[in-house]
């Protein structure tokens, strides 16, 4: 796939087939993801990678914390945002893979440490579109990310993201663009 075409061709996916994905080909995606730059070559980024009963046991944990997110999220999201989220929460359940992304370095000790794992998720969703899946960067776990942690018994990493992944059964149409983002000093046309 041509790199334009994924970078535009790819939408935030939240509805799922139940299809499994095969272990090696989510593989061959995290090694995409850890081919981004990172902050002083820190690759400090760290995947757990749930599906089947593991998955299903972080999802209704999640799910008792639901209140908990949404009470967070409050002041900082508006109500559109906080409906979709919070009907997705419920939804993604049926992904059949939830990959939680973690920085190794605090984002207390360093700014650069979430920029980085940030690169290397976009890169995790091009590759994951280039091959035919779906999935949805959710973030609404990062107000709940110590709870995560616990859960999943990582304990000396930051939560940054929940990646939501599996065959789409839909087809967004594109949010439109924002434009006047950028301006052009010094060309002669
Ligand atoms: C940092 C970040 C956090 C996001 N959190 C959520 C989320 O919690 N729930 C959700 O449904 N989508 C989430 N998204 C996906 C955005 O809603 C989506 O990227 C945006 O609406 C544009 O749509 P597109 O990805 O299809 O281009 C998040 C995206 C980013 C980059």
């Amino acid at each position: 796939m041509d790199l334009f075409e994924a970078i535009k061709g790819r939408r935030s996916i939240r509805r799922f087939k139940p299809d499994q994905v095969h272990k090696s080909v989510i593989s061959e995606i995290i090694e995409a993801a850890s081919w981004s730059p990172s902050f002083l070559d820190h690759q400090n980024w760290y995947f757990a990678v749930l599906t089947g009963k593991e998955k299903e046991r972080l999802y209704t944990f999640l799910k008792e914390r639901f209140e908990q997110i949404l009470q967070a999220m409050e002041e900082e999201l508006s109500e559109r945002v906080k409906t979709i989220t919070s009907q997705f929460l419920v939804a993604s359940g049926r992904a059949p893979v939830v990959i939680a992304v973690f920085s190794e370095i605090s984002s207390a000790t360093s700014p650069n440490a979430i920029t980085s794992v940030a690169a290397a998720i976009q890169n995790l969703l091009l590759a994951a579109h280039s091959k035919g899946l779906g999935a949805c960067w959710t973030s609404g776990v990062i107000y709940v990310s110590e709870d995560v942690g616990n859960f999943l018994s990582i304990l000396d990493k930051e939560l940054v993201a929940l990646i939501t992944l599996g065959y789409p059964d839909e087809n967004p149409n594109p949010l439109p663009r924002k434009r006047d983002k950028i301006e052009w000093r010094g060309f002669d046309d």
